[in-house]
């Protein structure tokens, strides 16, 4: 191997070791579920987007067992060559029901679905206008289209309007954001995104990563939840959250935009199509998220519970309506000191800092689940409680 290629990374991390330090991944035992197993403890997981508690759901396990039985485990071929089954397009259908879709497309994750869309769809006369606090995703699949690129302030859809006036010569015009923003769990302005994309004549794509299943009264995601079913042009999503936890992702949409991606999006040809079992979970998971809107009941009052709770104890949480809850801890170690705090008291939590957030705006990202206990959100606040004391002006 190159020496001079090895000198270079191994000067690198040790400058990443000293200053940020090297991430090094937690390594889970047994199931995913509201406790993980780490290092022989069982902890309150408030760290996983399993946010219907699908993940331990038994009839999607089971549905998984039977389809692994009766298709094996792989299908060692890409969709276009011999990967597809049946169970494929079934899901493909009952996703496109779900999200009030025309047609969609799957793809093994919503990060390729992300990565082969922009660049399937678009050409050099064509912009992205994209929010700046998008997904990694999102960012890296306009990056690889050929087609211009504008980054908007997060949220700001003054300069997003300006933007789309001095594009107006543009062949298309795509309008790129989350649904809902996975640090702060804040949801795009969906009503004023719609008006500006009807009145530039722009396209509107939204990644529902975090909303799909969860949000709105059948589990549609944003656009249902602000009463605009229909009016979101193209929607990515993700199989690995709410629904079932397993992995996959899609593109939903126009028949001819689905269509344009099953001929060219990269990662969708040139790559092995989804494991059939984890595509009969996720079909299982999408049946149970249409009919049991008690799980996004439950989800709503886990979240109001505990948001209210960590108010009560003097943490600083912002307005939201969504599972995730930043709790705001700025500035220093406060956010990771919190954090290892509430491991010592059995509790999984991440705390956020630079680059993944901007200095300053430190927090603890809490996720919380549907299949939450009252005792095990108890024993969470109760931990948040005791874990002040490591804030040394509080
Ligand atoms: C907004 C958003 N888009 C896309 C993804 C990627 O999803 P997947 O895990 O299916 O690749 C994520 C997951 O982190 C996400 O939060």
């Amino acid at each position: 191997m190159n020496a001079a290629l090895l000198d270079r990374l191994r000067t690198e991390l040790d400058d990443r070791r000293a200053t940020t330090g090297l991430r090094r991944d937690l390594v889970v035992s047994g199931a995913q579920g509201p406790t993980l197993g780490v290092d022989g403890e069982r902890l309150v997981n408030l760290a996983s987007n399993d946010y219907l508690g699908l993940a331990g759901d038994p009839e999607v396990l089971g549905t998984a067992r039977r389809a692994l039985r009766d298709m094996g485990l792989g299908v060692t071929a890409g969709r276009v060559l011999c990967g597809t089954r049946a169970i494929h397009g079934e899901l493909e259908a009952a996703v496109a029901e779900l999200v009030g879709a025309e047609d969609a497309v799957l793809h093994t994750s919503c990060f390729d679905a992300n990565l082969g869309l922009f660049d399937a769809l678009l050409g050099p006369q064509d912009v992205v206008l994209s929010d700046a606090l998008n997904h990694a995703s999102l960012i890296d699949g306009i990056r690889l289209a050929r087609a211009g690129r504008r980054v908007f302030a997060h949220a700001d859809l003054d300069e997003l309007d300006r933007l789309l006036a001095e594009h107006a010569g543009a062949r298309h015009r795509l309008i790129v954001t989350d649904g809902v923003f996975s640090m702060d769990g804040d949801l795009a302005a969906l009503p004023r995104l719609c008006e500006l994309a009807e009145r530039h004549d722009a396209v509107l794509v939204v990644d529902d990563s975090h909303a799909t299943g969860v949000l709105g009264a059948t589990g549609a995601g944003t656009a249902e939840h602000f009463g605009l079913a229909g009016r979101v042009d193209v929607l990515t999503g993700t199989l690995g959250k709410a629904l079932g936890a397993g992995s996959g992702g899609f593109v939903a949409g126009p028949r001819a935009v689905v269509e344009t991606l099953r001929q060219r999006s990269r990662p969708y040809i040139f790559t092995n199509a989804m494991a059939p079992a984890l595509a009969a979970a996720a079909l299982a998971a999408i049946r149970i998220a249409r009919e049991r809107p008690e799980l996004r009941e439950r989800l709503t009052a886990n979240a109001d519970w505990l948001r209210g709770a960590l108010r009560d104890l003097g943490y600083e949480v912002p307005p939201g309506e969504h599972p995730i809850i930043p709790v705001m801890l700025r500035g220093g170690t406060r956010a990771a000191d919190v954090a290892a705090a509430l491991r010592r008291e059995g509790v999984l939590v991440f705390a956020l800092s630079h680059p993944v957030v901007p200095a300053g705006e430190e927090r603890i990202r809490v996720q919380v689940s549907a299949s939450h206990t009252p005792g095990q959100l108890e024993q969470a606040a109760a931990a948040f409680g005791r874990a002040r004391s490591v804030l040394v002006d509080s």
